[in-house]
């Protein structure tokens, strides 16, 4: 398809006909809600059938200390189908994160489908990371836990969020489904109530929970994070990208809708693929 246009192109802008073509679009289902029935803004989008795709997402999010379960649909401009679906982890003191998405483009309303949110499964799995979550600072103290269900990684992160009120660097540790390996460095998650930018992540596969335990071992362990140079968190809150402002999200023509997306991004793209999205 895209061959073709820009094999066409020439002809087209040789022409003096003001004859366009348009390109074949996607039409995708667009909600959001705080449940699953997603039933406010119901309504469709049209994406450029080559490059876009159709989204939909639901999560439940804790790590501010409130719990936000949320769902929407929507029109994705860059259309990527690498991520591994769904990705949960939790940071320890009922802290967690857990999403699934749906993208899809081989039809019209592929996203029509109702998604369920990650559940927690409560059962322990044997393995244990350590986990820890802190805003504004750039070392948390980590505690030990067991994992349970499917998070068999320990994951240790580091980003940060932007909402209304600002931005925050934001570190964690924690127990992480396998998937998170893919949130790869400059991932942005953009949920109901935040936009989480995560700069540096690791995800290895957890330990096992010894047999013995250790004696008395009260004092948590000394842990720091080293981001890499490049990516610290304080220069990058100084500098975000002023293109994915959540301001500038707000004024799209769908007000509501803007704020909620989801999108995994390359360095660059991020304006345009936003910018694609509210249209
Ligand atoms: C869906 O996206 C893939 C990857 O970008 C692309 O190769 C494929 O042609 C797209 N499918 C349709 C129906 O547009
Ligand atoms: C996540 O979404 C997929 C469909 O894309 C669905 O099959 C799966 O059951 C959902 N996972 C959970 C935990 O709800
Ligand atoms: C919950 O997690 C345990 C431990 O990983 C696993 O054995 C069990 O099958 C899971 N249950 C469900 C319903 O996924
Ligand atoms: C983190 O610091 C920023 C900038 O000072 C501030 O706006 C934000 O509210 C702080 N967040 C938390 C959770 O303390
Ligand atoms: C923690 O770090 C401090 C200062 O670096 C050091 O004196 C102390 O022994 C460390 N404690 C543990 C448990 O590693």
């Amino acid at each position: 398809m895209v061959s073709f246009i820009l094999c066409l192109l020439p002809a087209l802008l040789a022409t003096t006909s003001a004859q366009t073509i348009a390109p074949a679009t996607l039409t995708c289902n667009t909600c959001f809600g705080l449940t699953e029935t997603c039933d406010t803004a119901v309504g469709t989008c049209q994406d450029n059938k080559a490059t876009g795709g159709c989204l939909s997402v639901a999560e439940d999010i804790t790590l501010d200390g409130t719990r936000t379960p949320f769902f929407y649909k929507q029109c994705l401009s860059s259309y990527k189908s690498d991520i591994k679906i769904p990705i949960s982890f939790t940071v320890g003191n009922g802290k967690y994160f857990r999403i699934n998405i749906t993208q899809c483009n081989d039809t019209d309303n592929c996203n029509s489908a109702v998604l369920g949110v990650p559940k927690e499964n409560a059962t322990v799995n044997g393995l244990q990371c350590p986990t820890c979550f802190a805003q504004n600072f750039s070392v948390c103290n980590t505690q030990t836990i067991p994992c349970t269900g499917d998070e068999t990684y320990c994951m240790d992160f580091t980003g940060y969020l932007v909402k209304d009120s600002g931005i925050s660097a934001f570190v964690g540790k924690g127990c992480a489904t396998a998937s998170t390996r893919d949130i790869k460095p400059e991932t942005t998650l953009i949920s109901a109530v935040y936009r989480y930018v995560f700069l540096w992540g690791n995800s290895v596969p957890a330990d096992k929970i010894p047999t013995i335990p250790p004696p008395t071992s009260t004092t948590p362990a000394n842990t720091t994070i080293p981001p890499p140079t490049s990516t610290n968190p304080a220069n990058t809150i100084k500098t975000p990208p002023t293109s994915t402002n959540p301001e500038t999200t707000r004024s799209g023509a769908s007000p509501a809708l803007g704020k909620f997306s989801f999108t995994l991004y390359l360095p660059g793209l991020t304006g345009l693929l936003l910018v694609k999205l509210l249209s």
